[in-house]
Formats: structure tokens, sequence, C-alpha cells
């Protein structure tokens, strides 16, 4: 093992041990409180538990195509429409999103579990490949519309800006797809469930 995985596991550890410390604290009766601010692993174990809808936000045009899972994804306003995506300003489809412009928010169901892993990289899948799997087509945009999700927003980004490590990036939608009605699939403590 290289001194660069080394260090890697370490950290991983680390906050391993921290997020049982945490929870070992917390018992239905009593809380664990903190300031976020001096703690970002009290604020990251606070947020796994916040229950959050998954989607596969999509991109294309001149900078490539792109995609990946995200829960940051909430609505802005409905006049006109429009949605905001929270996006690491390290994940390589950061800069696609921003250089192309558009992108959807595909919102997904819990027969699509798989397809979240593959787009959260967690099957080590990276880039083009991913749109291996699912059924891609197009609406108004030219950004990948996931035939099987609940529903897909396909927006031109309005506004974006620099929030520490993610891009905070607003869309207008401009074509919706409404997809079948069947359960969605939910996110809550680091792991997938179904509504
Ligand atoms: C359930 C789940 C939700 C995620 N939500 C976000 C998110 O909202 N924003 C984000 O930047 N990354 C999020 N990620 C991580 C990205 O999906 C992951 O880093 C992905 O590999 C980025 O791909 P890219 O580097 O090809 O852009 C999430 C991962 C999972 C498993």
């Amino acid at each position: 093992m290289g001194l660069y995985s080394l260090v890697l596991c370490l950290k991983e550890w680390k906050r391993l041990v921290r997020i049982r410390m945490l929870k070992s604290q917390a018992t239905p009766n009593s809380a664990s409180d903190g300031a976020p601010g001096s703690d970002p692993a009290l604020f990251r174990e606070g947020m796994s538990r916040v229950a959050g809808a998954v989607h596969v936000v999509t991109t294309d045009g001149a900078a490539g195509r792109a995609g990946f899972t995200a829960t940051a994804v909430t609505t802005v306003t409905d006049s006109p429409a429009s949605l905001l995506v929270c996006v690491n300003t390290s994940a390589r489809s950061a800069q696609a999103l921003l250089a192309n412009r558009v992108f959807c928010v595909n919102v997904l169901s819990a027969a699509d579990r798989d397809l979240a892993a593959v787009f959260s990289g967690r099957t080590g899948i990276q880039g083009q490949d991913r749109f291996a799997y699912g059924d891609w087509g197009t609406l108004a945009t030219g950004s990948p519309i996931l035939g099987t999700s609940l529903v897909s927003f396909d927006c031109r980004i309005s506004d974006a800006r620099v929030v520490a490590t993610h891009h905070v990036i607003i869309g207008e939608v401009v074509r919706i797809r409404l997809g079948e009605q069947k359960p969605a699939l939910i996110y809550q403590e680091r792991h997938y469930h179904t509504l």
C-alpha cells in the first residue's frame, strides 16, 4: 500500500470513529449538540439523517456529455420555474455543466437504485461510460433525459456562483417530462430506501 493510500485509509478510519462516537452520544431521548463551524463531522452526521430524493443531473453540449448523482437539488421559484443544484467544484461534471450552460434533473424511481450507484462513481465507472446504463433520450436543451425517471426537468443555466467547495447553479426549466408514477428512491443515513 502506497503512502497516499495509507493516509486516505487513516482519514477514512478517523471519520468512521468520529461518526460512531456521535451516534453513541445520541439516544432516542438524548440529543447530541455542537457548533458546526468547529465540527464538520457533526454537520455531516446531521445531514445524513435528512431524507432526500435522489437525482441524476446530466448535461451535453460543446463541452461534452456528463452526469452525476445528486441529492442537493431544490426548487427556487415556480414563476419562472427554476431549480437549484449544488455540485462540488472537484466533480468532473461541474465544468461541463457550466460550459454547456444546460442541465437536466432526472428524479429517480426506486427501480433505478443501480443507476444512482453508477452515476455516483461508486462502481468505478466514470465520464461518458456511465450512459451505457439507463435508457437515455433528449428534450429541448440536448441534456440526457432518463426514460425511466419519475420526472425530468430540462433547464438552461440562469445563474451560478461558488460557495466554498460547491458551485450553486440555478436553472430555468424549459421543458418537463412526466414519467410513470411509481415508488421514489430516497437516500438517508448513507443508504438508499424506497418511498
Ligand atoms: C446519494 C448521493 C448523493 C450525492 N449528491 C451529490 C450532490 O448533491 N452534489 C455533488 O456534487 N455530489 C453529490 N454526490 C457525489 C457525486 O455523485 C460523485 O462525486 C460523482 O462521482 C461525481 O461525478 P463526476 O466527478 O463525474 O462529476 C452524491 C453521491 C451520492 C451517492
